[in-house]
């Protein structure tokens, strides 16, 4: 018999970590809660997102939930702490994926992309102090692709011309890569791979999540 796995976003970003999911653990079950009532969590208030995370947890949890997988960066740097504390499953937080970029490329700068809650919030602050000694790593909120991907315009002029705009103050000859530090911009690969010269990798933290959902739930990957 195969685990119930809970995974929560704030909207159709965290699609690409139960579609890795789905991947490595295919003989699993899995609900995905998607807060559309509530998207975007990046311009919301910490109080009202970390009510959300426990509506959406909570309800997870009652319909039979094992584990949790927040996969949303936003509610992760908000609420995976109060989370943990009061919910006896295992909660799974997503992070972006800092440590792997620096990890693949430790002498050039990297560029991590998120929600103004993520880029502002403490917890990346401590997690960017942890692995960035020698000071790397720049921030960039992009809150417009989360609403540019809930009305699934993942492809258009207005896209380019929003991550044109927010690309042009980069010297990217100097960046090995640029972090998608926030699930819904995943959708925008394809355009950013247009602007940006081949030195420059996009880095995601899907992968890293669905290992962490493994190893902390002691299922094996395929
Ligand atoms: N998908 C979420 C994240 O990974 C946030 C999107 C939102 O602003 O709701 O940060």
């Amino acid at each position: 018999m195969g685990m119930k796995i809970g995974i929560f976003d704030s909207g159709l970003g965290g699609l690409s970590v139960l579609n890795e999911a789905l991947s490595k653990l295919s003989e699993h079950e899995f609900l995905y809660y998607a807060d559309v009532k509530n998207v975007p969590y990046g311009q919301k208030s910490r109080d009202e997102i970390l009510k959300f995370s426990f509506d959406a947890v909570k309800f997870l949890i009652k319909n039979g939930a094992e584990a949790v997988v927040i996969a949303c960066n936003t509610a992760t740097s908000v609420a995976i702490k109060e989370l943990r504390a009061n919910l006896s499953v295992p909660i799974i937080g997503m992070e972006p994926a800092v440590k792997k970029a620096l990890t693949h490329d430790a002498e050039h700068r990297v560029l991590v992309t998120a929600t103004p809650i993520t880029v502002h919030g403490e917890k990346l602050k401590r997690l960017i102090s942890s692995c960035d000694p020698n000071g790397l790593v720049d921030l960039l909120a992009l809150p417009r692709l989360v609403e540019f991907a809930e009305r699934q315009e993942f492809v258009s002029s207005a896209v380019e011309a929003y991550l044109r705009d927010a690309f042009a103050p980069y010297r990217f000859a100097d960046y090995s890569a640029i972090v998608l530090g926030c699930t819904h911009f995943n959708y925008f690969k394809d355009t950013m791979r247009q602007l940006l010269p081949q030195n420059v990798r996009l880095v995601d933290g899907n992968e890293g999540t669905v290992e962490e959902l493994a190893r902390r739930t002691g299922l094996r990957t395929q």
